[in-house]
């Protein structure tokens, strides 16, 4: 099957990766009600087509935190993405680069920041959890720093982790060690391409940025129960702060919701959030991201960069962002649903084709330039 669109890839990663890689990815919370409502009600906003306006030049281009890009899309951060392709975040970035978007590491990636950062020829953004452990918090920042990462994503949905009932089913979550890497090695086996390039020449599987504080090597199976034991519940307002202490450079919170959440963000003088529920994966039931949008932004808009996720597949699903009031957008499963069917050649063809959709939509909206796309393009 050749992929032409985010929905090709996503059949794709489906026959190339384990079940339980791809229902981990796939997967929202409880009923998944909202991660349904993030796709759903993004592809209920009607655009109004407009004619006869000179699109013979359109500019995608974007400055972000001082950088500039060539569309406003980010790779957000996404755990063991690394499990998906060989060294899988050391592909991606190369992709990113290649687009020209800025590419963000996940606190729980397989390849650690340094082995991302030997490969990148740009900086690329670090995203931090709220570890107990303040004083391995505040080494990770150093190593980001020292990593040369440009900006700071600091994730404040997930104090506990939500039900994922399919990460139950699939083996990933909640069996004994034994049997779920019983599990797991026979869903690989099934995958016999993946289990030679990924589960064989792609070690070491571990965290590779958590790994020092483990005591031995940490497995996959380690992951959840690693996420359940050591993110901080006790977080709050106040280790902003410590956030602030031990980082120089932007700082992006993400996963605001609430337009209150928002205004107690812009007093802390962070550069930007990201509108988030966690691409569904956290508390079911909740708004979808493009929902909170546009009272985020009346609310903190002319203090800080609003970016957003959630639902977002295709460059038609960006021009809507941006006209609901976004700067730009991160795309999360988007792009490890390419990385899984096509390494870093798959993310840099779903970027292409983001792009271009993009370019389409702008010019059949009569849009030439980032600042041309605002609700004036919504057909309300
Ligand atoms: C972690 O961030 C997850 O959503 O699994």
């Amino acid at each position: 099957m050749k992929a032409v669109s985010v929905a090709d890839y996503r059949i794709i990663a489906k026959k190339r990766v384990p079940h339980f890689l791809f229902e981990y990815l796939d997967g929202g919370s409880f009923a998944e009600t909202t991660k349904e409502r993030n796709n759903s009600d993004l592809e209920s906003i009607a655009l109004r087509q407009r004619v006869l306006r000179d699109v013979s030049e359109i500019d995608t281009r974007v400055e972000l935190f001082g950088h500039s890009y060539e569309m406003p899309v980010a790779l957000a951060p996404v755990g063991i993405a690394g499990m998906y392709a060989r060294r899988g975040e050391v592909q991606a970035v190369r992709a990113a680069e290649a687009a020209g978007v800025p590419f963000s590491l996940s606190t729980v990636s397989v390849c650690p920041i340094e082995e991302v950062s030997r490969v990148a020829s740009k900086p690329f953004w670090f995203q931090l959890y709220m570890i107990r452990d303040r004083s391995f918090m505040r080494d990770l920042l150093a190593r980001a720093s020292e990593a040369n990462c440009s900006a700071l994503i600091f994730t404040v949905d997930l104090p506990v982790p939500g039900s994922r009932y399919r990460d139950y089913r699939s083996g990933l979550a909640g069996e004994s060690r034994l049997s779920g890497n019983i599990r797991r090695i026979a869903q690989s086996l099934l995958r016999p391409h993946w289990a030679w390039d990924v589960g064989i020449l792609g070690r070491p599987h571990q965290l590779g940025n958590i790994a020092p504080v483990l005591n031995r090597d940490s497995g996959l199976e380690d992951f959840l129960a690693w996420i359940g034991k050591s993110f901080d519940p006790s977080v709050s307002w106040q280790d902003l702060e410590f956030v602030r202490d031990n980082w120089d450079g932007p700082i992006i919170i993400k996963g605001i919701l609430d337009p209150d959440d928002a205004r107690q963000a812009a007093t802390l003088q962070l550069d930007a959030l990201v509108v988030s529920n966690h691409g569904g994966r956290q508390l079911d039931g909740v708004s979808s991201s493009v929902k909170a949008l546009p009272g985020i932004v009346d609310a903190v808009g002319d203090q800080m960069d609003v970016l957003v996720d959630g639902g977002i597949s295709s460059g038609l699903d960006v021009v809507r962002m941006l006209a609901m009031g976004a700067k730009s957008v991160l795309l999360g499963r988007s792009w490890v649903y390419a990385l899984a069917a096509n390494g870093q050649v798959g993310v840099e063809h779903v970027l292409e084709l983001i792009h271009k959709e993009m370019l389409v939509a702008m010019a059949l909206t009569g849009c030439r330039s980032m600042a041309e796309i605002d609700t004036g393009v919504l057909n309300s």
